[in-house]
């Protein structure tokens, strides 16, 4: 296993281009299973994610690879419907094959997703979603069973406890576009990457309305075709760098990136004393100002992403003075405080609440990485810490951040990676 070595204390500067967005290429490379039609994805992040992903399609047999940023999917087989546990428990979003399968195939055997660090996270909205367009659903030895003779457009109410759901909404959706009649999902997710999936099944021939607001329209089809497809910038991997501009105190522009997918942070980076400039395709942010701090609570989209609320924590934890971060939407989701404080930030959680009391200085430790976003949030706090910073098990990184030190290196970090 690897390790991450970080020396901290340097303003990082210049610029660095984003990758296509981890949480579209997932979806959409599972969408490719509606068409026996070669599909191209364009823009395509290379993850660990996107790995377990193209051996999950290969499994349901396609043949799935990479040329540089592109993705070649054509079919090899077209009647498997089974994505197996070993595969299916390395990654949740591989659950987002269900939809699609059963879309085509009127029937798919998909392994039950287990709980991971940052909650219990689980499937009822999916299946809610997938019962309403007709299909019969059985939990039976570990695995989600579901057929249907023929699945039939409805009016789905999709909203859970928690909001809204992005993998639910990808699965019914996909499901829906080969369903006969109309579908209306009410109360869907309106995450930027729910809109991209829509698009590519447009591309493909489906016939989608009202993607990006919480009611999307589907007008079943017969069957869909293949499409060639660039994936949009990853919005995630984009707000880490404008959070690292922020604490090392450095200047970054930020390229290929879509501005108006990050209203949420740069509100609360501006009223922190950030300063951004949005220029079209392009962010500078200059973080050379003293910040102060501010509250942040985490919504759907378009609010403030859970996936940055672990990055925002740590600036607050070297942001003198008082803020509260609160979770709305995995309320679990504060793995990283422990391994924060242990660098001698000073966080309470209390609760779906941290409160943080900002600190002058953080200094270097040796630390745990314990999921992809609480990874980021400890690289961050090792770019600005006093001394040598060394993160363990960094394999969760590598599922969400396509050569997350190589472009840091390239701003003027100091990391490198290690064998343990
Ligand atoms: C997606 C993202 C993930 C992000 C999350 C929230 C991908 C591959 N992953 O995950 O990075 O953190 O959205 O923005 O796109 N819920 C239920 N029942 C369900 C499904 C979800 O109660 O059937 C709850 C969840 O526990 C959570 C909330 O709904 O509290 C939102 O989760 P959801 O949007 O489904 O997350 P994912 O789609 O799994």
């Amino acid at each position: 296993m690897d390790k991450l070595v970080i020396f901290g204390g340097r303003p990082l500067n210049g610029e660095v281009r984003v990758s296509g967005a981890k949480n579209s290429v997932l979806p959409i490379l599972a969408a490719t299973l509606l068409t026996d039609e070669p599909c191209v994805i364009k823009n395509a992040p290379y993850l660990r994610d996107t790995n377990t992903m193209l051996r999950i399609l290969r499994s349901l047999g396609k043949n799935a690879e990479f040329s540089n940023d592109k993705i070649h999917v054509t079919t090899r087989e077209s009647d498997k419907f089974i994505a197996d546990y070993r595969l299916v428990s390395t990654m949740r979003a591989s659950f987002c094959v269900l939809g699609p399968l059963l879309g085509k195939l009127k029937k798919a055997k998909v392994s039950y997703p287990g709980g991971c660090v940052i909650g219990i996270r689980p499937v009822d909205l999916h299946l809610k979603g997938i019962e309403a367009l007709g299909a019969e659903v059985k939990i039976e030895s570990g695995y989600v069973n579901t057929q249907a003779k023929n699945l039939k457009g409805n009016h789905i109410y999709l909203g859970g406890e928690f909001g809204s759901s992005v993998l639910a909404t990808d699965n019914v959706m996909m499901a829906a576009t080969l369903a006969k009649g109309k579908t209306i999902i009410e109360a869907a997710a309106c995450e930027p990457e729910v809109t991209d999936l829509a698009n590519f099944l447009v591309k493909m021939g489906a016939k989608i309305k009202g993607q990006g607001s919480p009611r999307i329209e589907i007008e079943g089809v017969k069957q869909l075709h293949g499409a060639e497809y660039s994936i949009i910038p990853d919005r995630i991997e984009a707000g880490t760098f404008m959070l690292a501009a922020a604490i090392t105190k450095g200047q970054i522009t930020i390229k290929g990136v879509i501005w108006e997918h990050l209203l949420a942070l740069i509100d609360k980076l501006e009223q922190a004393g950030v300063k951004i400039k949005k220029i079209d395709g392009k962010l500078i942010v200059n973080g050379k100002r003293r910040l102060k701090p501010v509250n942040a609570t985490t919504l759907p989209y378009p609010g403030f992403p859970t996936d940055l609320q672990a990055q925002f924590m740590t600036l607050m934890a070297v942001t003198p003075g008082a803020s509260i971060i609160s979770e709305k939407i995995y309320p679990d989701r504060f793995m990283h405080i422990a391994e924060l404080n242990r660098m001698g930030a000073n966080i309470k959680r209390e609760g779906p609440h941290a409160i943080v009391q900002g600190v002058k200085l953080l200094s270097g430790a040796p630390l745990m990485a314990s999921d992809l976003r609480a990874s980021a949030a400890l690289v961050l706090a090792g770019l600005v810490a006093r001394g040598k910073t060394e993160i363990s098990r960094i394999y969760h990184l590598d599922r969400g951040y396509e050569n997350l030190e190589v472009k840091l290196n390239k701003l003027g970090a100091k990391i490198h990676r290690e064998k343990e």
